[in-house]
């Protein structure tokens, strides 16, 4: 297994989550603050209402017991004292033109809350104003009134303790979705090199198949294509290093047949126009007339041998004459080869459409030569027919040693496969059913108005 390398990629998905995820807690902190806000305004509102409501009695009664008597001041003075220290209310002693005459001291908050919050919390001013009995007139007045800052701090100490413990949640909660989108888009990135790679034409790529259950169903079909690829391209090299050996061989076939069946003949034809004039001047026109005749015969065994190699190299030539005719060349090619075989014919004298018949003839072509090649027959039948239910059975049989191996995957029947397959017909090679031999059989669907001889489309009648 080929392991991909940690390489560093952009996701532009993790950090898209990541925001996402932070929007959302940024707005849940919004909501919390109003909210806290509000809560916040409220408790400061009841507090501060109900301590000047305190107050107040506490006043009223303690202006009750003030008996007029040589410390009267001094008595107005202990209950403006008596507020020294409270949290809430500050009471002061007012002469009749205002001035304060003594306050009392309330208690300083730990931590003083910021002057915006004060600002946003502390509502209406709130205060009480007593006169005092008579005979204390000319004191002026006693008067109350509310200070929020110790109950606004408390708040200020709640909001930071919320604050802290929500910003704490929302660092742990992005810590732990940034870790879990790294652990389980990982084998994304990984898939993403891999498919760089097997778009560079690396097909040994390979992903991890590890993550979250449906991700995992990507790895492996990615797997999956990655090693079908890699095995179909194995097998394309494979046919296309047969596909040269064959062309090879077909090559020097052929400069073995131009040496040995045409060379000869070009030689003694030499000879025989050489011996003419000779034979001329010895005015023996019997023995001129002799090595006419065997140059004649010599240009035909040429000819005939020309037109078999010309059949091989452009057998669509041949297939544009007519099916019948290109298998009496492929016929005659064999015969000349192989003269103790004997070959029947049984072919459909009509025309099919030109993508049918040039399939037909390389099965036959291709089905002949694997005969003669792997059977050793003594006997061949080509034939080629048009059934009553639209198809054409194209069948190569022989009478030689069957099929030696278990899976006759060649080039040949591959190639053969395939063209019949695009024409969405079938094919079938198998030993003859009670007797020596192979049976090759393929059967080709004709189109419904078929290009017949006498309704064909574009029949070229030329020879090569
Ligand atoms: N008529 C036959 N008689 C015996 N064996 C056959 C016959 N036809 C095919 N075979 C077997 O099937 C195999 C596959 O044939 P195929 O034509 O695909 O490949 P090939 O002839 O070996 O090579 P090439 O790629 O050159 O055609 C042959 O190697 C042979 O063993
Ligand atoms: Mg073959």
């Amino acid at each position: 297994m080929l392991q991909i390398g940690r390489h560093q990629i952009k996701m532009p998905l993790r950090r898209r989550l990541l925001a996402l995820v932070a929007l959302v807690l940024g707005l849940c902190l919004i909501g919390g603050s109003a909210l806290n806000y509000w809560y916040g305004l409220r408790k400061v509102d009841l507090e501060m209402s109900s301590a000047i409501e305190v107050a107040a009695s506490a006043v009223s009664d303690a202006l009750l017991s003030v008996t007029s008597g040589t410390d009267t001041s001094a008595q107005v003075q202990r209950i403006v004292a008596s507020f020294d220290g409270d949290r809430h209310v500050i009471a002061r002693l007012l002469s009749p033109d205002k001035k304060v005459i003594s306050s009392s001291a309330l208690e300083r908050p730990t931590d003083p809350p910021p002057q915006w919050l004060y600002w946003l919390l502390s509502g209406e001013p709130r205060s009480r104003t007593f006169d005092l009995p008579a005979g204390l007139k000319k004191f002026g007045t006693l008067e109350i009134s509310a200070d929020s800052h110790n109950e606004i701090g408390e708040v200020w100490e709640d909001l930071k303790l919320k604050f802290l413990i929500i910003v704490s949640f929302c660092a742990i909660v992005l810590a732990l979705i940034y870790a879990t989108l790294g652990w389980a888009l990982r084998p994304l990135e990984q898939l993403s090199i891999a498919l760089k790679r097997v778009g560079e034409g690396d097909y040994t790529a390979h992903v991890a198949e590890t993550g979250p259950e449906d991700l995992k169903l990507i790895y492996q079909s990615f797997n999956r294509m990655a090693a079908q690829l890699e095995s179909a391209e194995g097998q394309n090299q494979r046919l296309n290093e047969q596909l040269s050996t064959v062309q090879e061989e077909e090559r020097s076939e052929i400069s073995r047949d131009l040496h040995d069946e045409i060379g000869p003949f070009l030689f003694a034809v030499d000879v025989d126009a050489q011996a003419i004039p000779l034979l001329v001047a010895s005015n023996a026109s019997e023995d001129v007339l002799e090595r006419s005749k065997a140059i004649r015969q010599s240009v035909q065994h040429m000819q005939v041998h020309l037109r078999a190699i010309l059949s091989r190299l452009r057998p669509t030539l041949l297939i544009d004459q007519g099916l019948v005719i290109a298998v009496e060349h492929l016929v005659a090619f064999w015969k000349a080869r192989r003269p103790n075989i004997v070959f029947t014919m049984d072919i459909e004298d009509a025309r099919f459409p030109i993508g049918i018949e040039e399939v037909a003839f390389r099965i036959l072509q291709e089905g002949a030569s694997n005969a003669v090649r792997h059977g050793r027959p003594s006997a061949i039948g080509l034939a080629a027919r048009q059934t009553a239910d639209g198809i054409l059975r194209v069948t190569v049989s022989d009478d030689g040693a069957g099929i030696a191996t278990k899976d006759p995957n060649g080039f040949g029947l591959t190639g053969m496969k395939e063209r019949v397959t695009s024409l969405n017909g079938r094919m079938r090679i198998a030993d003859r059913e009670g007797g020596k031999g192979v049976m090759l059989i393929v059967e080709i669907p004709l189109p419904p108005a078929r290009n017949t001889k006498d309704n064909a489309g574009p029949l070229t009648s030329s020879a090569a």
